[in-house]
Parts: C-alpha cells; structure tokens; sequence
C-alpha cells in the first residue's frame, strides 16, 4: 500500500463515519410510524388498564412504548384477597400479574442448577434483540459492504488503476521480510474465514435455507460456527503479532499531516508526499484495525463463554447517569438486565464490530491488489520496486538505502 492507497483508506473512513452516523439518525428519529403516548393511555381507560390493541400493535411495529403500567402491575401483597376470600387461594397474585411478573424479571424464582440464567422463564428483552439484529444490524451491515463494494467499483471506474508514475529502476527493495507477512497472512487468512462463517450465521437462515434446504444448512451452519469459533485464536495470535511487529513505524508525525493536507495525492498522480514505512492513510488502517479487533475479541469472548461477563447492564446504569440521553429527549437505557439480555448486546456490538471491521477490510483489500500496481508484492514476493518506494515511502526508501543499500536487481 502507498500514499495514495492510504489516502483512499482515510476516504473509505469518512464513508464509514457517514454511514454510521446516518444509521444512528435513522434509528434515533421517529419516523411518521411514530404514536402519540396520550392516545395510547386515553385508550387503556376503557379496559380498566390493561394494555389494549393499540399497545400491541405499536409494539409490534417496533415502537418503544411506556410499558411502565403492565411492569409494575405485578400483585400487591397489602390488596390481597384474604385466604377465605375469592381468589384467596392464588396469595393476593392473580394469574396474569404472576405471568407480568415473570416477564419483567420482579417475580422471585430460584433453580437448582444452571446459575442466574437459568431463573429466566420468560425473557422480554428477546424480541426487540430479534427486531436490532435483523432488521438494524443484518440489513444496514448488509447495504455497507455492499455500498463499499459500489463505492470501490465506482472509484475503479473514475480513476483506474493507480499506477507507479515515474520510470521503474529495475531494482527490487525489500519491504516486508518472512515473518512479517506471515504475521500478516495469518491474520488476513483467519479474518476473511472469521468474515465468511460470519456472515453464515447472520445470513444462512433467510437466503441459504432458500438454495440449500433446512439439512444442509443445519450442517453446514454447524461447521461454520466451529470453524468460526476455533479460528478466531488464530486471528487474535496474528492481530497480537502485528500490534508488536509494526506498531513502531505507526506512531503519528509532522510528516501524516502533510501527507492528510494533500489526502496522500489520491487525486493527482504529480503529488507524492514523504511517507516513511507506513502513511498517514496506513496509521489509520493500522490503528483501527486494533480498535476494531479489540472489539471484536472482547465480545467475542463474551460470546465464547456465556454468561460469564456482565458489562451492559451497568454500563448502561453508568449512562444513563450522566443524562446525556434525557438531555437529548431519548428514554434511559434499559436497566437492569437479564443474563439473556447481557448476550444479546454482547452478539449486537460483535456483529457491529464486525462488519465495519469487513467493510474496512473490503477497501484495503482493494487498493493492495486491484486498486494500485505494484501495491500487492510488497505482501507477496516481499519486494517492491523501488520507484514504487520513492513514489510511496520517500523517506523509509532513503533510511533503508542508507543503511544497507537493500536493492536487488529485478529478474
Ligand atoms: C486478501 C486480503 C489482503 C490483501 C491482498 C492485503 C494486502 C496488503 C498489502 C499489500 C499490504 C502492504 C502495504 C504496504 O506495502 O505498505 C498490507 C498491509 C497491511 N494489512 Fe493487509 N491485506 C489483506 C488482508 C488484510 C486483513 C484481513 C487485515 C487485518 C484484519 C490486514 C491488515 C493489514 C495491516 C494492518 C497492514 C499495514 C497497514 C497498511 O498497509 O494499511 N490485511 N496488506
């Protein structure tokens, strides 16, 4: 990858940004789908309180609503019927409180085995977690890749190949040694297996089922998932091994601003700013992949070993105390939360994680193979030519060549 490639990788982020940025608004505004609480309440009077048609049905079209009415209705003991009186024989708790109760997590159970989990009967959270993950997560994670895809497509198309501009010396200049590309081919090898068992999982069951039948999905998801879940070990090895390889050429200097004034002369094939072994576009690149890579790890973990890791229900107590949200006129996170609830935002964040992770990776994928001549060798013989150096990494070539002249001739 050279300057420009990098220029392009800050361009892709700012698509990244826009898109997410775009997503959070779409989520955050009420769209004419919206209800006004007073009718729903008005409404309630004719049923004594109880949740009406109108409650359902907004519900059902993934609204929030004040359901305050129905968590707290859940018996008082100081109304109960007395033990020879009707309804006695239910302790003051009619059938549907105890069933509210249940729902809402206030009733209190126990179980022999299976740990806190296992004392949720009837878990609330599961739906609107269903609505997040397929109607939010899996369709807006769906249009980003393959936005990219058209994004990249259409830059192709615009712009071509981004070539080596100068005369080629004929020299060859060393630039990644063995173990560093295979630092970094176990960790693309093992991401785009992470990416494709990944996107089985959140896929197979709306468009595989329909190509292959429910067996050989069954079979076929099964495998994916282990495949998935061993391989990520192989991935957080490469990411470590990276981190602690590279991470001294990716601190930030004077020369990544120079460099991202002139967007690395992404558009102008004259411009070739000083670089040394990674640009600014590369720190970028570099440092979100270990963002992005300790999001996905965390809760991947989080995945791995159920119910071990509790951090959204607090975390989200945490929030919603600095008022952020009211002052926005949203409603508070919900609190507490459900062993069951805690996987859920754990299995939301990974996938988000994840798919910015590929639709980032998509973009670099790009520019070292299509996008860019001369990018690809560099990974794959180790040797890049070194007018492509000059061009890229101006000042990396000059150390190199001072130090030891590392140039060979071309075959
Ligand atoms: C088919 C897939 C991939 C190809 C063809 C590819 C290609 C390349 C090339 C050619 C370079 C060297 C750029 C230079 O000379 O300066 C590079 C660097 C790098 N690659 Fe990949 N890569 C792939 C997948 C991945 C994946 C999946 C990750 C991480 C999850 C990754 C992370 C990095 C990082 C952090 C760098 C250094 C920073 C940068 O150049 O942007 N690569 N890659």
């Amino acid at each position: 990858m050279s300057m420009r490639d990098s220029g392009f990788g800050a361009f892709l982020a700012l698509i990244v940004v826009g898109v997410i940025v775009a997503i959070v608004f779409a989520i955050a505004t009420p769209g004419s789908d919206s209800v006004d609480p007073e009718t729903l309440v008005a409404a309630r009077d004719a049923t004594g309180g109880a949740q009406t048609r109108e409650d359902i049905m907004a519900r059902q079209r993934g609204l929030t609503i004040d359901d305050s009415f129905r968590r707290g209705a859940t018996g008082d003991p100081d109304r109960a019927a007395a033990a020879t009186g009707q309804l006695g024989t239910l302790g003051g708790v009619s059938d549907a409180e105890m069933w509210r109760a249940l729902r809402y997590g206030s009733a209190s159970t126990s179980a022999s085995s299976g740990g806190p989990a296992a004392t949720v009967l009837i878990q609330d959270g599961g739906m609107s977690w269903l609505l997040l993950r397929d109607k939010v997560i899996a369709k807006w994670g769906g249009w980003l890749l393959l936005g990219m895809i058209a994004v990249l497509a259409i830059f192709y198309a615009l712009r071509g190949r981004v070539p080596i501009a100068g005369e080629k010396t004929g020299n060859l200049i060393l630039r990644f040694g063995g173990l560093d590309r295979f630092c970094h081919w176990l960790t693309a090898g093992s991401f785009i297996l992470l990416a494709i068992t990944g996107l089985v999982s959140m896929y197979g069951r709306p468009y595989l089922i329909a190509i292959m039948g429910k067996e050989a999905h069954a079979d076929f998801a099964q495998w994916s998932k282990i495949i998935h879940n061993n391989i990520s070990f192989a991935f957080m090895l490469g990411v470590a091994l990276i981190f602690l390889k590279w991470v001294r050429f990716n601190i930030p200097n004077w020369n990544d601003v120079r460099w991202m004034i002139v967007l690395g002369g992404l558009f102008d094939d004259s411009i070739h700013p000083p670089a040394g072994k990674f640009n600014a576009g590369q720190k970028i690149i570099f440092w979100s992949v270990m963002l992005m890579s300790i999001g996905v790890i965390g809760t991947g973990f989080g995945l791995l070993l159920p119910f071990r890791f509790e951090v959204f229900g607090d975390a989200f107590a945490w929030f919603n105390g600095l008022g952020v949200l009211s002052w926005l006129g949203l409603g508070d996170l919900p609190t507490p939360l459900s062993p069951q609830e805690e996987m859920q935002y754990t299995q939301l964040v990974h996938a988000g994680f994840g798919f910015l992770f590929m639709a980032m990776i998509i973009g670099h994928i790009y520019i070292g193979t299509l996008g860019m001549e001369g990018a690809f060798d560099a990974m794959g013989s180790g040797y890049v030519e070194e007018q492509w150096a000059r061009e890229h990494h101006s000042i990396w070539l000059d150390e190199v060549q001072a130090k030891d002249g590392a140039t060979r001739p071309a075959e």
